[in-house]
C-alpha cells in the first residue's frame, strides 16, 4: 500500500478507514476505533449523513444548545445553537434574559436581494458591447423562463439584469450583474443555474451578432457564480432602555454606558479590536446558522466584506445614548434558507426550525441578527465590567476537569472549590493533583 491512492471515493466506509489508518496512523487500532465509535447506531440515519459528502469517514459531533427566553418584536424564542466554545450559549441566554426584562429586541428587515454576475472579457468597441446587450437582454430572460417558473409562481425570480463596465479596473473586463429575489431558499442552486444559462446565451448569440463579426471580436465568458456578499439582503437588530436600567456588576448605568458606547467606538476605528468585536458577534450568528443548517463560509465572508464597505474594518455593531436612552444596534446582511438544502435533509434541523416555529427566511434573518447583537452585548458587557475570563473560564472549567479525566467527584469537589477561587488551567491542575495525592 502506498500514500497515494486512486479510486478511493469507490471504496467502502470500512475500507477507507483501514487504508487510512494503515498509511497515516500507523495501524493505531484505538484510533480506528474512535472513528468507527461515531458511527450512528441507526443505518439510515449514518447512510443519510454519510451522503452529504464524499469520502466520509464518520461524524463529528458539535453540542446542540438552546439559548432560551429571546423576546423578538414581542414574541418569545428559544433559539438553537450549534457551537463548540464554552461560553457562548450561556453568554446569550444571559443576554436574552437581561433584554427580555427591558423591552426586548426588536429587529426588522431591510431588504433582500441577492445578486451575482456572469464575468466575461471583450476587448472590442464599447458601443458594440452596449448595443449587444440590449439587443440580447431579453432573450436572456427568455431563455431563464423554465429556470424561474416555480420561483415566479411564488413571487420571486430574477429581479434585474445589468451590463456593467469594469474595464477601468482590469482591462477588457465586464459583467452581467444580476439580481434575483429567492424568498424563503439562500437560492444558490437558482441563481447558479440562471446565471450559467445567461452565459451560455450571451456568448452563443453573440456569433451571430453583426458588429462582432466585423470587428472579429466576442465577448468570452470567464466564469458565472452568485456572490456571497449581499448588501442588499439586510436586516437590523435592536435593543434600547434608559441608561439607569443598565447597572451592571456593581458599576452605575451611566458608567455601563459611557464604556460601552466607548468600545463601540474602539472597535470602529481600530481594525485589531473590531476583529475580535465582531468575532464575538459571529459567535452567535454562526452558531444559529449551523443549527438551521444555513452556510456559515457564505455568511462570513459576506458578513466581513459588509464590515469592510468604505475601506476599512469596522464594527458591525453601533451604540449611542441620546436623551438618556441607552440603543445598539447592528445591521449585516445574510442570505439564509429556511427551504431546501440541508433544511429538509438534516433531521437536527428540522428540529431546529421547529424550535425556532418554522421561520421564513426574513424571520431567520431577524433571529440571526438578534443573535450576534446578543452575543456581543455580553462580550462587551463583560469586557467592560469584570473581564472576559472570569465567565469563560467557568463555563471552561468541565473542559479542563474532562482533560485530566477528573472522576465525578472530583469534579463535584472541584466546582465547589472554584467557586470560591480563581479559575486557571494550572491551578485547576494543581488542585485535582493535590486531591489525588
Ligand atoms: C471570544 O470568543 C469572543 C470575544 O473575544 C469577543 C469580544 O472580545 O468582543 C470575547
Amino acid at each position: 500500500m502506498s500514500k497515494t491512492v486512486s479510486g478511493f471515493s469507490k471504496k467502502t466506509k470500512e475500507e477507507k478507514i483501514d487504508w487510512l489508518v494503515a498509511q497515516y496512523l500507523d495501524g493505531n487500532s484505538t484510533l480506528k476505533n474512535t472513528l468507527k465509535k461515531y458511527w450512528n447506531v441507526d443505518a439510515s440515519l449514518q447512510n443519510l449523513h454519510d451522503d452529504f459528502i464524499e469520502n466520509t469517514l464518520t461524524n463529528y459531533y458539535l453540542p446542540f444548545g438552546i439559548a432560551p427566553n429571546f423576546k423578538i418584536n414581542g414574541s418569545i424564542y428559544a433559539i438553537p445553537m450549534v457551537i463548540e466554545e464554552s461560553s457562548v450559549v450561556a453568554a446569550a441566554s444571559n443576554a436574552a434574559k437581561f433584554w427580555k426584562d427591558r423591552g426586548g429586541f426588536k429587529a426588522e428587515v431591510l431588504s433582500t436581494q441577492k445578486n451575482g454576475q456572469v464575468h466575461f472579457n471583450f476587448y472590442g468597441k464599447e458601443e458594440a458591447i452596449q448595443s449587444y446587450f440590449k439587443f440580447i437582454k431579453p432573450t436572456l430572460i427568455e431563455d431563464i423562463a423554465t429556470l424561474q417558473k416555480n420561483m415566479q409562481k411564488r413571487g420571486g425570480g430574477l429581479v434585474d439584469i445589468k451590463l456593467k463596465d469594469s474595464t477601468q479596473k482590469l482591462k477588457g473586463y465586464y459583467q452581467i450583474h444580476c439580481t434575483f429575489e429567492t424568498l424563503d431558499a439562500m437560492g444558490a442552486n437558482f441563481i447558479n443555474s440562471c446565471l450559467e444559462q445567461f452565459a451560455k446565451t450571451f456568448e452563443a448569440q453573440a456569433q451571430h451578432f453583426e458588429a462582432f463579426k466585423k470587428s472579429n471580436e466576442f465577448p468570452e465568458v470567464v466564469m458565472s457564480i452568485l456572490s456571497n456578499y449581499v448588501p442588499d439582503c439586510l436586516v437590523k437588530a435592536e435593543v434600547s432602555c434608559k441608561v439607569n436600567e443598565l447597572a451592571n456588576n456593581g458599576m452605575d448605568g451611566t458608567t455601563f454606558a459611557e464604556n460601552f458606547v466607548r468600545s463601540i467606538e474602539i472597535a470602529k476605528v481600530e481594525p485589531h479590536r473590531a476583529v475580535t468585536h465582531n468575532k464575538g458577534i459571529m459567535n452567535g450568528i454562526d452558531a444559529v446558522i449551523l443549527a438551521t443548517g444555513n452556510d456559515f463560509r457564505a455568511v462570513e465572508a459576506g458578513v466581513h466584506a459588509y464590515a469592510s464597505r468604505d475601506g476599512h474594518y469596522t464594527s458591525l455593531t453601533h451604540a449611542k445614548v441620546e436623551s438618556d436612552t441607552f440603543t445598539f444596534w447592528i445591521e449585516i446582511p445574510l442570505a439564509l434558507g429556511t427551504v431546501g438544502g440541508l433544511t429538509t435533509l438534516h433531521p437536527l434541523v428540522k428540529v431546529a426550525l421547529e424550535i425556532l416555529q418554522k421561520p421564513s427566511a426574513k424571520e431567520l434573518m431577524q433571529l440571526v441578527a438578534v443573535a450576534g447583537l446578543a452575543q456581543n452585548f455580553a462580550a462587551v458587557r463583560s469586557l467592560v465590567t469584570t473581564g472576559i475570563q472570569k465567565g469563560h473560564m467557568k463555563m471552561h472549567l468541565m473542559n479542563i476537569l474532562n482533560q485530566l479525566e477528573a472522576t465525578e467527584t472530583e469534579k463535584k469537589q472541584a466546582v465547589t472549590h472554584f467557586k470560591k477561587h480563581t479559575i486557571s488551567h494550572s491551578d485547576v491542575v494543581n488542585y485535582i493533583s493535590t486531591l489525588r495525592n
